[in-house]
């Protein structure tokens, strides 16, 4: 069994309670999942292409815990800047505006059979502005590990809380993608938490992002996004 140190122990006690706050906080923002990890995760925020060659600047907005959906916003926005837009990927509570977008690419991770509640938040906050642009959503989970049909049914499920909490927002497509785990990202209650759930459901620790799968979708948005 792997030693932790007293330093560890301290770090890991804070995160412990700075993972409480963030669950107590749920609905507000007052401590993001981003907020909650800065010290042990990076998370991706990037730009690309050229908004002349389609007219066409699009946003990929993206909440996350551990990082890795981060990458899966990337590289969706890799192809989209491939087929001509320019294409900004961040992080949701680092966009104050979408007026100047023509599309949104809206992802997160799963957290308790959801969206992470941020990313319910910032479709609320802009469903005006998002009802009169061409919309996608992802999520990224673990029920996926195992693609079956009874899998996909239940990855499909956890688009029901932000579907129902705003209808007047209808994406276009909706991208459902296994995604990773990884313990050593996560404080000493997550981890336990996690670890028994998994152990139950027989997943793995590991990196299980299907690239294909992700740039397939991605290239299925540029007719309804970039019009391409
Ligand atoms: C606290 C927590 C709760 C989670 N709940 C679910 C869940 O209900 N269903 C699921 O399929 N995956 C669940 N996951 C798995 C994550 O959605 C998955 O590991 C995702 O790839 C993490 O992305 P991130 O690195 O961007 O945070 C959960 C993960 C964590 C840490």
């Amino acid at each position: 069994m792997k030693r932790v140190t007293r330093r560890e122990f301290l770090v890991d006690s804070t995160r412990l309670v700075g993972g409480a706050v963030g669950t107590l906080a749920l609905g507000s923002t007052l401590l993001s999942p981003q907020d909650a990890m800065a010290a042990k995760v990076k998370f991706a925020e990037s730009s690309c292409g050229l908004e002349k060659k389609t007219g066409k600047k699009v946003l990929v907005a993206y909440v996350s815990f551990c990082g890795t959906t981060g990458g899966v916003a990337e590289a969706i926005g890799q192809v989209l800047c491939e087929r001509g837009a320019k294409v900004d990927v961040r992080l949701v509570k680092n966009v104050d505006d979408i007026t100047p977008y023509q599309a949104v690419v809206i992802g997160s991770a799963t957290r308790s059979a959801s969206w992470w509640p941020e990313a319910i938040e910032f479709v609320e906050r802009n469903k005006e502005e998002l009802s009169r642009k061409p919309v996608a959503y992802f999520l990224t989970c673990l029920a996926l590990y195992k693609d079956t049909e009874a899998s996909r049914r239940v990855a499909r499920g956890y688009m029901d809380p932000v579907l129902k909490a705003v209808p007047d927002v209808k994406p276009v497509d909706m991208g459902f993608f296994a995604g990773v785990l990884d313990y050593s990202k996560l404080n000493l209650v997550y981890r336990m938490v996690m670890k028994s759930k998994m152990k139950k459901r027989g997943v793995p620790e590991g990196d299980f992002r299907d690239w294909n799968a992700i740039r397939s979708w991605a290239e299925g948005l540029c007719s309804p996004l970039l019009g391409v």
